[in-house]
């Protein structure tokens, strides 16, 4: 571990001073960790009314040689990547830092043959093999920009996100595993680029066997390319605020915001932050358990662990497969030491009973971490119990795909560790709380909407393609401030906790869903009138999604609500993916809407979530009658 990690709560105390006070000092000392082919001339401009932010400008760097090349004086045989395939019986696959330097440059060869440039937009729609891991670096060993599409998402989603970025290549694989399935990746690819002209070049990883079609000149095996290409390619170095990635994610509107990282600023954050949360020893085992197609799966699997040369397990298939066992199985084989997981899997696994925890030995685990959604208390009481045996701390970690890496998270040596509790802000993170109408609520205990005072380096720079887009959702709300969406509570001493999210988002299985995206899909059905989709508390998916929805009454189709939910499942399947099925279908006859035609969201949120005692104030409704309806129809 280099000089400066926070290993006691002086250090914290003392970096968190000297980051808000001495920013350059503080940001000069923690850039001396990293490899820059020419020194950045100042540490940072901008702020959050010209939203021009820069960090560490005048440099070049490429960040894959700070994950690799540097490493491999000292660790060239030190293993990178421990791969765990779906099926436990598939033997593990060990890869060293050596080992993916080559690979690494083998892939940016092919892409560099197939004429991908710095600045040209890669896609990768993939599941979870090490040619993802791979790609993504080479990718940026070459100065493109990745995004990666979660491989969960559908055609016309995936289609979306290319015609987006207009995209000229993308990587996936013939088909993935997940548990006991296998889904179609190329299939479904081949269904989006019907609609995607600007892709020239599809590469396809072959991992399933499964029979496809590839069509002449676009596609291309994966494999015999790599073994044709050199194994060296010299890292192209790139300004400090060059693109490094766009990574779409769902927001209170219905298209997609594809969020633009830049790549000094990222690179200090994502290995910054990893150091500190986590505490990775040299000898030690990281696994985080995320996709690499959502945030935590780029900046704490692809970017984090490697800029700090650990050892980490990347995992392919799913908690629950062949058993609910895996998690443990797979820890105790690999003898890992730092576990990073999501609240929603700890549910889930916890529902499965502790027989399939007891069967294995969990002893060398020492941190425990949590991220994406608000964790309960209960959760937190099994998590730390039953797999952390009382003696691993619990980090959990707050921040969004925006921040581009954690912002609000205790700390292994230093944190209290109070279940449900996010903590400290970390190094460089400025939180406040304003109320609704954006004064800034003080003291302590406090409640408010969580915002962020000054730019951080992590921070995402814009929305692909829509700068303006990003000034009106983040920085609108509250003038001057970054609005991050969620609300949140400090105790007495200051601790924060965050409570879920203030707008229309939810939080299902910690993935982001904007109501908006999910209604858009809907309405997509031709006997959909309207729709309203809430939030509200699921046992293990954290937040269910539940849709009321004017169903034409007049249409031959159908009026059964069993098909009806059935129908508008397969419709948001089809837009979107599976992650957004609605968990609950009310037909009803009119919304609640006030004069002004706006859905009075907080009735259909408490109908939802079970409580309809006491509505409040619906005077202002223009169709009062309707609440009563909903009411009696509930779920
Ligand atoms: O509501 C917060 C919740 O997840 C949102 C960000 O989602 P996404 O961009 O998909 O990133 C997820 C992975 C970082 C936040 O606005 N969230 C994330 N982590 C926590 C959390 N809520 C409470 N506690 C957390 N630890």
């Amino acid at each position: 571990m280099s000089m400066n990690t926070i290993k006691n709560a002086d250090d914290y105390k003392r970096f968190y001073d000297m980051s808000l006070n001495d920013k350059e000092a503080f940001w000069s000392e923690v850039a001396s960790n990293y490899k820059w082919n020419r020194p950045f001339e100042k540490i940072t401009s901008g702020d959050f009314n010209n939203l021009d932010v820069k960090w560490f400008e005048g440099a070049k760097l490429n960040i894959t040689e700070n994950c690799i090349d540097r490493h491999l004086e000292k660790r060239a045989n030190k293993t990178a990547i421990i791969y765990e395939a779906n099926n436990p019986d598939e033997e593990s696959l060990h890869i060293t830092y050596k080992e993916l330097h080559s690979r690494v440059c083998k892939f940016a060869n092919v892409l560099k043959d197939r004429g991908v440039k710095k600045g040209d937009r890669v896609i990768f729609y993939m599941s979870m093999v090490p040619d993802l891991l791979v790609g993504v670096l080479a990718s940026a060993r070459i100065g493109a920009i990745h995004s990666v599409v979660f491989g969960g998402f559908s055609a016309n989603a995936l289609a979306g996100r290319i015609q987006d970025c207009e995209a000229t290549i993308i990587v996936t694989n013939d088909a993935g595993f997940r548990g006991d399935k296998t889904v179609p990746l190329k299939a479904i690819t081949d269904e989006a680029l019907k609609s995607c002209p600007t892709i020239k070049t599809v590469l396809v990883s072959k991992r399933v066997g499964e029979d496809i079609q590839m069509i002449e000149g676009r596609d291309h095996w994966l494999q015999p390319m790599l073994d044709q290409a050199d194994n060296n390619c010299d890292p192209v170095y790139v300004d400090s605020e060059d693109p490094l990635f766009i990574l779409y994610t769902s927001g209170s509107t219905g298209k997609p915001k594809g969020l633009l990282h830049t790549t000094a600023g990222y690179m200090v954050w994502a290995g910054e932050t990893y150091k500190n949360v986590f505490q990775v020893g040299e000898d030690d085992v990281y696994w985080c358990t995320a996709d690499i197609g959502w945030i935590t799966g780029h900046s704490y699997i692809t970017y984090g662990p490697l800029l700090n040369g650990s050892t980490q397990v990347m995992f392919e298939g799913v908690p629950t497969y062949p058993d609910a066992g895996r998690f443990w199985e797979a820890t105790e084989k690999h003898k890992v030491t730092h576990f990073y997981t999501a609240p929603t899997a700890i549910r889930a696994l916890e529902a499965h009973g502790l027989d399939y925890v007891k069967s294995h030995d969990l002893s060398s685990l020492k941190v425990l971490g949590s991220v994406g959604e608000p964790i309960n208390e209960e959760a937190w009481d099994w998590y730390n119990k039953n797999i952390g045996k009382e003696k691993c701390p619990i980090v959990d970690t707050w921040w969004q795909t925006e921040t581009g890496g954690i912002m609000i998270s205790p700390l292994p040596g230093v944190g209290k560790f109070l279940p449900s509790f996010a903590e400290s802000p970390l190094p460089g993170v400025d939180p406040i709380f304003v109320d609704a109408e954006g004064v800034e609520v003080t003291g302590n205990p406090a409640e408010g909407n969580l915002c962020i005072r000054s730019p951080w380096p992590g921070m995402a720079r814009t929305i692909w393609g829509d700068h303006e887009r990003y000034r009106q959702t983040y920085f609108s709300t509250y003038p001057g401030l970054y609005f991050t969406g969620d609300g949140a509570k400090r105790n007495e001493q200051g601790d924060y906790r965050i409570t879920g999210r203030v707008d229309d988002v939810i939080n299902v299985s910690g993935h982001r869903m904007g109501t908006a995206e999910v209604e858009d899909a809907l309405n997509q059905h031709e006997d959909i009138v309207e729709s309203a989709v809430v939030g509200y508390p699921h046992d293990i998916k954290g937040q269910g999604i539940y849709a009321y929805v004017i169903w034409n009454p007049q249409s031959k189709n159908t009026q059964d609500p069993k098909q009806i939910h059935k129908e508008l499942n397969d419709m948001v399947i089809k837009m979107i993916g599976p992650i957004a099925k609605p968990d609950k279908v009310q037909v009803v006859s009119g919304l609640p809407k006030t004069r002004s035609g706006k859905i009075m969201r907080r009735i259909l949120r408490k109908v939802a979530s079970g409580d309809s005692s006491n509505m409040g104030d619906i005077s202002t409704l223009l169709n009062p009658e309707v609440v009563e309806e909903i009411k009696n129809g509930a779920l």
